[in-house]
Order: C-alpha cells, then sequence, then structure tokens
C-alpha cells in the first residue's frame, strides 16, 4: 500500500487562473512568462495540471478544492503526438522537495495518455535546475533557437525518446515511486517548510 501524501495533482480549472499566474511570477526568478491562462484553458490543445498542498490528514478521503492551496502549475500542448511542455512552475517556498519531478512525471503521464509520443520543450540554457530535471528525465538536446526569449537569450530545444519504449516507462515507474516515497516523508508541520 502507498503511504498518504499531503499533495494532489489535478487539473487546473478556471478558479486557479490568478493563483497560477503567481506562482509562474514568483518561480520564475527573471523573465516570468506572460500567459494568458484564460485563453490557454479555452483551448482544444492544451493541458494545465494544478499541484495543491492538503490542508488535513484526511489526504485521501479530500474532495473540497478549498482545503487544498495551489502550489505549483504544469502545462502541455499535444501537437500531433508530440508533448510540448509549455510550462512547469513549482512556488518558489516549495521547491526543492521532489514536488516539480512529480508533477513533471504527472504531466509526461497526462501527455501519454492523451496520445503523446515523445515531449519536447524549449528552456534556457542558463536555467540549471529546469535543465538537471529534464536530463534526468531524458531529454536530450535536439537543436537550439536564436534569441528565443525577449531578452534575447537563446533556446535549447530538448526531446524525449519514444516514450512508450518499455525501458523508459519502467524507469518512469521507478522514479514515480521513488519520488512518492520521498513525499510520503514530507511532514507539514516540519518547522523547516512555509506556513500554509
Ligand atoms: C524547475 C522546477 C519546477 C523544479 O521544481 P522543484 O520542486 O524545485 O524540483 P525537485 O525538488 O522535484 O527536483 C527535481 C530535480 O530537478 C533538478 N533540480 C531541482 N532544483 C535544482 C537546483 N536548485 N539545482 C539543480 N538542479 C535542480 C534536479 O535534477 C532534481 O533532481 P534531484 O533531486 O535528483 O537532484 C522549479 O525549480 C521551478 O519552478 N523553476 C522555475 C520555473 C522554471 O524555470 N520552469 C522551467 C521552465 S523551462
Amino acid at each position: 500500500m502507498t503511504q498518504p501524501i499531503p499533495f494532489k495533482i489535478t487539473p487546473l480549472t478556471i478558479d486557479d487562473l490568478s493563483a497560477a499566474a503567481a506562482i509562474e511570477t514568483a518561480a520564475y526568478a527573471t523573465h516570468p512568462p506572460q500567459r494568458d491562462y484564460r485563453r490557454e484553458l479555452n483551448s482544444h490543445l492544451a493541458h494545465y495540471l494544478a499541484l495543491r498542498v492538503l490542508f488535513t490528514t484526511l489526504y485521501d478521503s479530500l474532495s473540497d478544492a478549498s482545503l487544498a492551496k495551489l502550489i505549483g502549475v504544469a502545462g502541455f500542448w499535444l501537437l500531433a503526438d508530440e508533448i510540448h511542455v509549455v510550462t512547469i512552475a513549482v512556488e518558489p517556498h516549495w521547491k526543492g522537495l521532489g514536488l516539480g519531478e512529480w508533477l513533471f512525471i504527472a504531466l509526461l503521464e497526462a501527455g501519454q495518455a492523451a496520445g503523446g509520443q515523445i515531449a519536447t520543450l524549449e528552456v534556457r540554457p542558463s536555467n540549471q535546475p529546469a535543465l538537471s530535471l529534464y536530463r534526468k528525465y531524458g531529454f536530450e538536446e535536439t537543436g537550439r533557437r536564436k534569441a528565443y526569449y525577449n531578452d534575447n537569450e537563446d533556446a535549447l530545444i530538448l526531446t524525449t525518446p519514444l516514450l512508450a519504449a518499455p525501458a523508459y516507462q519502467a524507469f518512469l515507474a521507478a522514479q514515480k515511486t521513488a519520488v512518492h516515497l520521498r513525499l510520503s516523508k514530507i511532514t507539514l508541520d516540519d518547522s523547516s517548510l512555509p506556513p500554509i
């Protein structure tokens, strides 16, 4: 039996829009993206996930969203069979705990469930935390877009191998178990965590 964890990942809803934008602004230390979340949520190509921390010990039975706080957001567009990662962001107080990785696994799973065969994304060469996360999940550099960002920094284009490959699926399942175990050790009254 898996241990309960005080976090949940659900689809992002219209009620999350301002909180999601605030998380991106806080999470991206420089150059936060200007995203029109309302338009994104109305696009049939776009899929967004919400990471929430739960305010109760009844984690598994929790259904009331008002008892949960948004602390992360991730999204992708499904372009034919390609999962194009649009964003992943964790509220700064909650970084470094395994939550971004958990959210990223959920994004890859949701992308595959929607029909994606490979995943691709653009990332700043200077964004070491994100690059490290992506490389951990098998993304490799397949190109570079010159002066892609509005401050003229280039973008690296990273792409995965075929996600359905048995070796990749086994890797993903093992990582999911390991991350879940890591998250199960987080206690919300731990004084090292921010107040919720
Ligand atoms: C990228 C991001 C979502 C990671 O979230 P997180 O919850 O802090 O990450 P996790 O604790 O789950 O760490 C997962 C992996 O990410 C990488 N990582 C996370 N923080 C890192 C850091 N400070 N330095 C280097 N690598 C880091 C590591 O590979 C780590 O795996 P490890 O624990 O085995 O070393 C978070 O840093 C963020 O919100 N960044 C700002 C938004 C952003 O730049 N998004 C990507 C746009 S392309």
